[in-house]
Order: C-alpha cells, then structure tokens, then sequence
C-alpha cells in the first residue's frame, strides 16, 4: 500500500486516483477548484464516464479514496506524487506545461521526506527532466526525490475498464527505486499478468505519443482511403473489413467518419508534429494525419452546405454532440466545427445526444436542444448523424422519413445502408461509399448491367 496524491481532478486524474485506491493504496486527489473537491465529496461526478461514480463511492465509503484542496499538505503526507494536471495546446500547437511546473515548485516547496513525482499526463518528451530540474531549483532541503513517466492510455467511455485491464502499462524511471514502486503501486495488474514495459522516462513519453499518433494516422489513412473510394466506385466498409482481417492491420481504428477529435489525438498530434520540428525533424507522416484531418472535417461540412443549398433546407436535425460516443466530453468535438458552419448559411439547428447536451449548451448557440431523435427530426430538412451512438444505430427510419419535412440524410458515421435509406425515400450521403454511387449512376444511364 502505497500513500498517493493525485494532482488533477480532470479526466485522467479523477480515473488514476480512483483505480489506484481500488488496487488498495491510500489516495489523496487534490486540485485547486473547490467548487470541484466540494462536488466531488458529495459524491458528484463532474463528468461522464461509465461505472466511475460507483467506483468512487465504492473507495470513498472504504476509506482509501479522499479529495483535497490543500496540495501543499497532501504532498507532505505523500510517499508518491502523480500530475495529472490539464496540458493544452497554446496558439502554436505547443502542450502548455504552466500547471505541471506549479506542482513541480509544490512538491519542492514540501519535500519533507522521499517522494516519487510520477507524470502521468501527457507531456512531450524532455519534461520528466524539466520537472526534475525545476524541483532541484527550488527544493529548500536536500532531500532525495525520483521522477517517473507513466502515460495513460484511456479511452473516454471506457477508461475504467482500460484502467483495470489495460493491453499494457508503461513505467519510465530512472532510478530502480522509482520503478520498484511503481511496480508495487500496480501490484494487481502484474498479478493478472498485464505486460509492463519499464523504460527510461524520455522512451516512456513518446510511447504515448507513438501510440496516439498512430492511431490517429490509422483513422487519417481510412478517412482518405474512403475519399478515394468515392472516385473509384469501391465501398470503403469492406475496403475496411477486408484490410482488418489482416492480423498486422486489425479492425479497430479503421472506421471512416468526419475527422478524429477529443481530448488527445488533435492535441498529441500538434504537440508531436512540434516537438519533432524542435528536435530537428520533420515527421512527414504526422504532417499528413494532421492536414487529412482538416481535410475531412472540411469535406464532410461541405457536404452538409451542399445539401442545405441544393435543397434549401432550413431545419437541419443533428444527432450527436459529443466527440465520440459513450462521453460528454465535447473537445474537438466535429459538431462544433459542423453546427456553427450551417447556421452560417441560414439553416436552424436541433440537436439530440445522448448525455452531452448541458456541456454543448455552453459551447453551442442558437441550437434548440430536443427530448431525443425522433424530436429533433421532426420537421427537419435534413438529418445529420455526428457521432455513433448505439441508440442511433437502431432508429425507426421509416418513423424518421415521415417526421422528416424533407428527406435528407447525412451519415457521418456510416450507420446506416445507402440503398435501404433510398428505399425508404431518403436522400442518403455517407462516406466512402462509392460502390452505391456508381450502381446509382449506371442505372440513372440505362439500367444496372
Ligand atoms: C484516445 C486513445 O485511444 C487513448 O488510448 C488515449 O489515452 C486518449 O486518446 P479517446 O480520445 O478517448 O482515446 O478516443 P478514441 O476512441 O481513441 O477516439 C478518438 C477519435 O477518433 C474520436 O473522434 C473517434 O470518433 C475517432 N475515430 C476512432 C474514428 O473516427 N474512427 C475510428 O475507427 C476510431
């Protein structure tokens, strides 16, 4: 049992601490909003996430789970210090590292004992020596300190379960010390056999960029593989299926939408594109992730205007918010990129989603929020799917065209079957569906051969 403060109570903090008091260690989450440690001592959650609030509850109630505003003590009762703190982007693509060297200068200001300051968001590489260089320089005593990196790699929906039973956990230490405790600190995961890769802090934090900018190419490389579908009369849903039966390749990542977003994969990929740059290295492929993504945000978007224009639709329904399913989180969200672009051009939106709907009230204006799918069909021009959720998959489409006032159907996702959805008297666009394109032109000239 390991005594753990966890500075941070976003996303990634409020999960770490959370699963680290569920391994049996004592774990202090601190984090100057108050507003926020107040809710969160009443066991309010200021995110969703599945089973995270039982979870909590669950820790709270058995002693191992506590929350703080006070960092400075926190620190001093402390044997392990992850940050866990936000990392934005600043105007140049750069992850702005303020708060991680504000608990840098806090655990100097309060070494009172060995501490081990593990990093856990993500930060580009070279930042674990920042922070150790920033605590020798302030540090008022001589007392001995270790920094580790350990990246998350926590899906938003999941991120519990991605927690508790993770393909791999990453630790990169300098000093044996730091590694054998981190070692005990996830004692339950190597008990189940969960593959640990200790490495030295700088390897550590670019796995995670690695790995995130991957991925993200992964969805770039889809996303224009379904474009040129479109030109060549090929569907990129088996396009996809069949480059996925290749176990080198595999299924996941592979599905064309609008344009990756969240909390990770836009800002990871800025930050790689920028430490590289500073690194003296231009890393093509992560150029291209980045200005495929733009590209398709923008396609699908003009897309959208096309159909507004072409059919003077003024009612759009939009049916998703959140950047992906499973989470309000609408950071990068692709809805905010689409709904701003068609009230441009006149057009009245209503929009349905699951559970992000009181974050995109902040975020989003003019948009009348409705009661669920059916709701904000009614009436509408044209229906635009953002993001997958479940719940969108296995609508009443047939109820949807009659709801609709004109047919029009843009799915961004790919849900739904191009010839079924014309069946039923919908104006159907997706993506990457070329193989229904050239079938529909081929009959339009004379019949299908
Ligand atoms: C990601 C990483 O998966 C996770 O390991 C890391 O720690 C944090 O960043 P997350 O941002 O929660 O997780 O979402 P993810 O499921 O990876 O999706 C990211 C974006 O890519 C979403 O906008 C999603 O819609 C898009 N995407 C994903 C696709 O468009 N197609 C796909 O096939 C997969």
């Amino acid at each position: 049992m390991q005594r753990i403060c966890v500075v941070g109570t976003g996303y990634v903090g409020l999960v770490t601490g959370t699963c680290l008091a569920d391994f049996g260690n004592r774990v202090v989450c601190v984090d100057a909003d108050q507003q926020k440690i107040a809710q969160l001592r009443e066991g309010q959650i200021p995110f969703y996430e599945f089973s995270l609030g039982e979870l909590v509850e669950r820790n709270v109630r058995e002693g191992r789970l506590s929350f703080s505003t006070d960092i400075a003590r926190t620190i001093r009762k402390s044997k392990v210090i992850f940050i866990a703190v936000g990392t934005p982007s600043d105007a140049a693509g750069r992850a702005d590292l303020g708060q991680v060297f504000e608990v840098a200068r806090a655990v100097a200001a309060n070494l009172n004992s060995y501490k081990l300051v593990v990093q856990k968001s993500t930060v580009p590489v070279g930042t674990g020596a920042k922070v150790q260089a920033e605590i020798e320089k302030h540090r008022t005593k001589a007392v001995v300190f270790d920094v580790a990196s350990n990246p998350e790699f926590l899906r938003e929906g999941s991120a519990v379960e991605d927690f508790l039973r993770p393909d791999r956990v990453v630790f990169g230490a300098w000093s044996p010390k730091a590694a054998r405790i981190l070692t005990e600190i996830y004692r339950p995961l190597i008990l189940n056999e969960t593959p640990i890769i200790r490495t030295t802090v700088e390897t550590a934090e670019l796995i995670k960029y690695a790995s995130n900018a991957f991925l993200a190419a992964k969805v770039s490389y889809i996303n224009e593989m379904a474009l040129l579908c479109e030109k060549v009369g090929a569907d990129i849903k088996e396009v996809a299926h069949a480059m996925g039966l290749d176990r080198r390749i595999g299924h996941r990542f592979l599905q064309a939408g609008p344009g990756y977003g969240g909390s990770c994969f836009p800002k990871d990929t800025l930050a790689l594109q920028h430490f590289s740059r500073e690194a003296g290295f231009r890393f093509s492929v992560v150029d291209a992730t980045i200005a495929a993504n733009k590209h398709q945000q923008k396609e699908m978007t003009a897309r959208a205007i096309e159909l507004v224009e072409k059919t003077g639709s003024r009612e759009v329904a939009v049916l998703g918010l959140s950047f992906k399913p499973e989470t309000d989180d609408m950071r990068e969200s692709y809805a905010l990129k689409l709904i701003p672009a068609l009230q441009r051009k006149g057009a009245r939106v209503r929009a349905f989603d699951p559970v992000a709907m009181d974050t995109a009230a902040h975020l989003l204006r003019r948009v009348r929020f409705c009661s669920d799918s059916y709701d904000a069909a009614t009436g509408a021009d044209l229906l635009v799917i953002v993001t997958e959720w479940n719940e969108f998959r296995m609508l009443d489409m047939r109820k949807i065209r009659r709801l609709m006032a004109t047919p029009n159907l843009l799915d961004c996702r790919n849900i739904y079957d191009p010839e079924a959805m014309e069946r039923l008297g919908f104006r159907y666009v997706g993506i990457g569906r070329g193989a229904h394109l050239k079938k529909k032109s081929r009959k339009g000239k004379g019949g299908a051969r």
